[in-house]
Parts: C-alpha cells; structure tokens; sequence
C-alpha cells in the first residue's frame, strides 16, 4: 500500500510538471503572435505597451540562410557575412529599460536636451566620467537636461554575464541605461540607433532636442542648450538636424577598413549627405521622422550615413555646424598646447577623449578664473594665441 501511495505521489508531480510546461507553451506562443500582429497594430499597441514588459520577450531573430547564396558571399569578411545574415532584424529583447527617463511620454516635453550616448557595455569609465561632467542630468538656462546610454552585449558566456551585471549594477545607481540583447558590434550601431528611436516613440516622444553621439566626445552641452535655446523658430517641432557635414562620398570598397562596405551591401557608390556618427543634434521631429523613414529602408551597417538616407527618403537633409569637430582639430602652432581650455571652450564637440583629459577639461572650462584673449576659438581666426 504505501509503495502505491509513492507511486501516486510521483505521478501526481509529474502530471503537475506536464501541465505547467503546456501552460508555459501557451503563454510563450501567445507572447510570439502579439509580437507578429504588433507590426499591423501599432496604435492598439501603443495602449498596451503602457506596460513596457513585453518589449523584454522578443524571440530570437532567426538567421537568414539564404544569404549565403548571394554572389561572391564566401570571399567577403566574417563580420559582412554575419551582418548579411542577421540583415533583416531590428527587434531585440531588452535588457534594461528607463521607461520613466523623460517623466513619461506625456511629460516628455519638459525634456529639453536628452543626450543618447552610444556606450559599448566595457566602457565603464567613459560612463563614469560623463555623468560626472558634459553629460551630468541637470537644470541649465531654465530647461532640462537629461541623459541615456544605448548598449548591447559584448563577449560571450562567463564575460557577457559579468559585463550584464556591471549594467545592471550601474542601473541601479544611476538609472540612465538602455540594453538589448544584440552584440554591441560595429556593424550592429544601426540596429541600436533603430532601436533607441523605437523607445524614443513610446516613452520620450516629446523631448524637444537630441544630441546623439558617442562615449569618448568632448560635448560642451550648455553651450549646445544655448545654441538651441537660441534657435528662434524652433521649438523642437521643426527640421533640425546639424552636426559635421560629410558630402559627396560613398561606400569604401577595400576589405581591410572599419567601414568597409562591398556591392553585396550596398551597389550604388555614393552616400547621400550625412553629419559624422561622433556627435550630431537633432530636434524630436526629425528623430521621429527618421524613426518612421527607417521602417522602409534597408538596414546599411554604418550608422551615421543610414540616419542620411532615412532624411534623404523624407526629403530633408542635414546641415553643417562649425561648433561639431568631429575631424580634427586645428590648433595654429606647435608651441600651443592642443588641450588648452580656451580652445574648447567656445566648441560644441571635440572627437576622442580619454577620460581624464574630459574630466580635467570640463573643470578648466568651467574655472571662473579662466581667461581667454578673444577670439577664444582659434579656428575662427588662425592669428591670435589663447
Ligand atoms: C506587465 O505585464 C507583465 C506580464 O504580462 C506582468 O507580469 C506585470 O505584472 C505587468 N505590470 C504592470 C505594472 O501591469
Ligand atoms: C540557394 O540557391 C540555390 C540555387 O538557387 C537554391 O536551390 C537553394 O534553395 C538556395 N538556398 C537557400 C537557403 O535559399
Ligand atoms: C534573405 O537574404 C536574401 C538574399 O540577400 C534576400 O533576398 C531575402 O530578402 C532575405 N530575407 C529576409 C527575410 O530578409
Ligand atoms: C496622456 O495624454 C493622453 C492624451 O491627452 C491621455 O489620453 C492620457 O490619459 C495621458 N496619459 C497619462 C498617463 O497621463
Ligand atoms: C548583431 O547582433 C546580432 C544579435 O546578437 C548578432 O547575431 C549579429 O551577428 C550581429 N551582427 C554583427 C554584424 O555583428
Ligand atoms: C511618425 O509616425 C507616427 C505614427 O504613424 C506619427 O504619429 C508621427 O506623427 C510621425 N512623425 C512624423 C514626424 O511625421
């Protein structure tokens, strides 16, 4: 008798265990066909996702195998190949979200500048540094500034775990992560530019300004508030798109560079216009105008020149301003040190940094008893020292 009553027991559990699978089955199969109907029923939708939870169960995006039969697709690189692949996917399960960063999308409006830093998870010191400096979350002139780091993962097994959990833990303290679950690659920054611009519809839609860029830029924000502020006709509901103008250029056609792009990627050999990756600003309407462009255009891996075709497809372009240097820098002599605060301090941005030439150069910016001979730019006349 008691060897039946075991019997029983076990079957009991195991009947148990079957049943929670199925439920399981259930619910992970409904999840998939709300994600499939999501793309048709974007309106509903927007009412459903005042619970963002469903953004964090995307199914994993299937590789296309029949990439593999494209012409000359085994002579290319790994990464092109692996980008050919995985072409085709823009949704990603997100890891950490911030859906109150701009108070809600109703409120959102209050935002002023929301500064969206491309940061790869390793780059731990660079976060650190910003919020300590050009991208502290702060009242300036009146409006506010707010800010957001977009990443994926990096590494794989025991070091994607561990660089998880440095987010996370950063998250904690500092609330100003956006992570998906796709690996942070170079050729990958056009899904995470798509995806920010995804949330930036559902939870920030109505911040006024942008400024997009990377971890390792010199960004005198205040000087970009001002700039803003300054702009009469524009209050964020207009066309403003603006950084380092790069015209009249196309694909690099030789494997060996960063930004090497074959015919199989792209055939046409020229880029429209577009404002160089490092650091560029732009108002809400143009972010969703190109949020909306993207869902019809391909995805091109480099991410600077794709923010160029979506503005090309709406019929707007972007525009030059001398205050981006993402280029270069020109300081008129030798005998000039390159790091002098004086030469940054009139700038909007300056490419590559290290951290703690940021740190010391947004302290010496702001030092009260700075003084600088006009003209405090040099590259807007050559002839006078700092
Ligand atoms: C959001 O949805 C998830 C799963 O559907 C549920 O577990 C969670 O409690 C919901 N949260 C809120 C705030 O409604
Ligand atoms: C690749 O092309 C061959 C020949 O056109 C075709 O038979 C095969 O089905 C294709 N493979 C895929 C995965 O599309
Ligand atoms: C898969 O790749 C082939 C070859 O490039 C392309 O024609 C097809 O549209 C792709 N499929 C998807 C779902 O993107
Ligand atoms: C946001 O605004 C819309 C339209 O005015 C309104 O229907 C909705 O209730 C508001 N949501 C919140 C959370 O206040
Ligand atoms: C982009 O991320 C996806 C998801 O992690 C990955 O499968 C793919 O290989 C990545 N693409 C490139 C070009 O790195
Ligand atoms: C982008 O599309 C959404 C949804 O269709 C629409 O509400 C919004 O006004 C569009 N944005 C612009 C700037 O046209």
């Amino acid at each position: 008798l008691k060897k039946n009553t075991r019997v029983n027991v076990l079957m009991a559990v195991a009947l148990g265990v079957l049943l929670l699978h199925l439920y399981k089955d259930f619910v992970d199969n409904k999840d998939i066909r709300f994600h499939t109907d999501r793309r048709e029923r974007h309106n509903q939708v927007r009412e459903a996702t005042k619970n963002s939870s469903y953004v964090f169960s995307w199914p994993r995006c299937q590789q296309n195998t029949s990439a593999a039969n494209i012409t000359g697709f085994s002579s290319l690189p790994n990464n092109i190949k692996d980008f050919l692949y995985h072409r085709h996917c823009r949704h990603f399960p997100m890891l950490l979200d911030v859906p109150d960063k701009c108070g809600g999308a109703n409120e959102s409006g209050d935002v002023f500048l929301l500064l969206v830093i491309k940061s790869s998870p390793a780059n731990y010191e660079r976060r650190e540094v910003l919020r300590k400096t050009w991208a502290k979350e702060r009242l300036h002139n009146g409006v506010w500034i707010r800010r957001i780091f977009i990443s994926g993962t990096s590494g794989g097994g025991f070091e994607k775990e561990r660089l998880n959990k440095l987010l996370e833990v950063e998250q904690r303290e500092h609330n100003d992560i956006l992570q998906w679950d796709f690996s942070d690659t170079f050729y990958n920054l056009t899904v995470k530019q798509i995806l920010f611009l995804e949330w930036m519809e559902r939870n920030c839609p109505n911040a006024r300004f942008l400024l997009n860029g990377d971890d390792d830029v010199f960004a005198n924000t205040g000087n970009m508030v001002e700039y803003l502020q300054s702009l009469k006709d524009n209050d964020g509901s207009k066309h403003l798109f603006t950084g380092h103008l790069i015209q009249n250029v196309g694909p690099i056609r030789s494997s060996g560079s960063k930004y090497f792009i074959p015919v199989q990627v792209q055939e046409s050999d020229s880029y429209p216009p577009y404002c160089g990756g490092g650091g560029f600003l732009l108002s809400g309407y143009s972010a969703s105008v190109i949020y909306n462009m993207s869902k019809s255009i391909t995805i091109l891996p480099i991410d600077d020149v794709y923010m160029g075709m979506c503005l090309a497809k709406a019929g707007l372009g972007p525009a030059s301003h001398m205050g981006v240097k993402t280029a270069g820098f020109y300081v008129p002599s030798k005998n000039l040190d390159e790091y002098h605060p004086c030469f940054y301090r009139e700038v909007l941005l300056v490419h590559r940094f290290l951290p703690a030439q940021l740190y010391l150069m947004w302290h010496r910016i702001h030092d009260p008893k700075l003084r600088c001979d006009p003209p405090k730019n040099p590259n807007t006349n050559k002839e006078r020292n700092p």
